[in-house]
């Protein structure tokens, strides 16, 4: 099959999975925007995500996105080591018009990964996948029990702790490093390349991923914030998520 035997296959479906996963970012910053103004609009929308056939089926869906996404990240590289064989040693300057991020996607990559583990950990576990094993409790906290979709209970207690706001910006900037180059890259592989259009696309790039990493931001920094201000705030917040 040419998708995995040509070089260009390869680099397409490395692309089309890559765009996939920026349409759901897309609409994950949106959902999430929702905790800014309402969190009992938050859990509305998190009720609608958790366990039913649909969020599963769509669950199913990313992960194929992602697994694919990597294990052709990975050919990517070997191949790319490979054509250049010994001269990437003698390589010490970087190429001109080449910027930071569209050599370094691998480690970016990785650390995008290592921090998505992390996510999945805090939200994910606690939510999607407790419900699927029957459980009822998310978390308990001084005594308030967290049920599985309460997401915006969740937002207040993590992000109410500094280590986690500090990983989740680190995370973020890895995420908009790893997308600046990405997402133009993609789009130039699937044949918009025209050269009036090079420019234009590094420019809707970077504003379209500074809009969906800004976006994301925005959650833990807000709650940080509250939290900062009042010490009771995550305790309330949370008594006021139970009705
Ligand atoms: C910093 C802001 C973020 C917040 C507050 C947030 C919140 C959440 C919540 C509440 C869930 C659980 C939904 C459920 O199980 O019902 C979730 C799942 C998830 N998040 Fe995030 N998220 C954030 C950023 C991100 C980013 C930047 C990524 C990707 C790089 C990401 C990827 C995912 C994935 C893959 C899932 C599992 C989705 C599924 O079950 O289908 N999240 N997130």
């Amino acid at each position: 099959m040419w998708l995995i035997n040509s070089s260009i296959g390869r680099k397409l479906v490395m692309s089309i999975s890559g765009l996939g996963l920026i349409l759901f970012l897309t609409f994950h910053m949106a959902m999430n925007a929702v905790a800014l103004f309402s969190g009992e609009g938050y859990n509305m929308v998190c009720e609608f995500l958790g366990a039913n056939w649909y969020a599963l089926v769509a669950t199913v869906g990313l992960a194929a996105l992602v697994v694919i996404h990597i294990v052709y990240a990975f050919i990517l590289q070997i191949q790319n080591r490979k054509a250049r064989g010994s001269e990437r040693y003698k390589v010490t300057a970087k190429p001109k018009g080449v910027e930071w991020a569209s050599q370094n996607m691998l480690v970016l990559g990785i650390i995008v990964i290592l921090g998505l583990a992390l996510h999945l950990v805090h939200f994910w576990s606690k939510m999607q996948l407790t419900e699927i094993l029957g459980g009822h409790e998310a978390l308990v906290y001084e005594g308030l029990v967290i049920a599985p979709t309460n997401g915006a209970a969740l937002i207040a207690y993590n992000f109410s702790q500094p280590l986690i706001v500090v990983l989740y910006v680190v995370w973020l900037a890895a995420i908009w490093f790893h997308l600046s180059h990405g997402f133009w890259s993609a789009l130039h592989t699937i044949g918009w390349n025209g050269k009036n259009w090079i420019k234009r696309l590094e420019c809707i790039s970077n504003v379209y991923t500074t809009i969906i990493v800004l976006g994301f931001i925005a959650v833990p920094i807000f709650f940080f914030v509250q939290s900062l201000m009042d010490p009771n705030f995550v305790f309330e917040y949370i008594k006021s998520t139970l009705g």
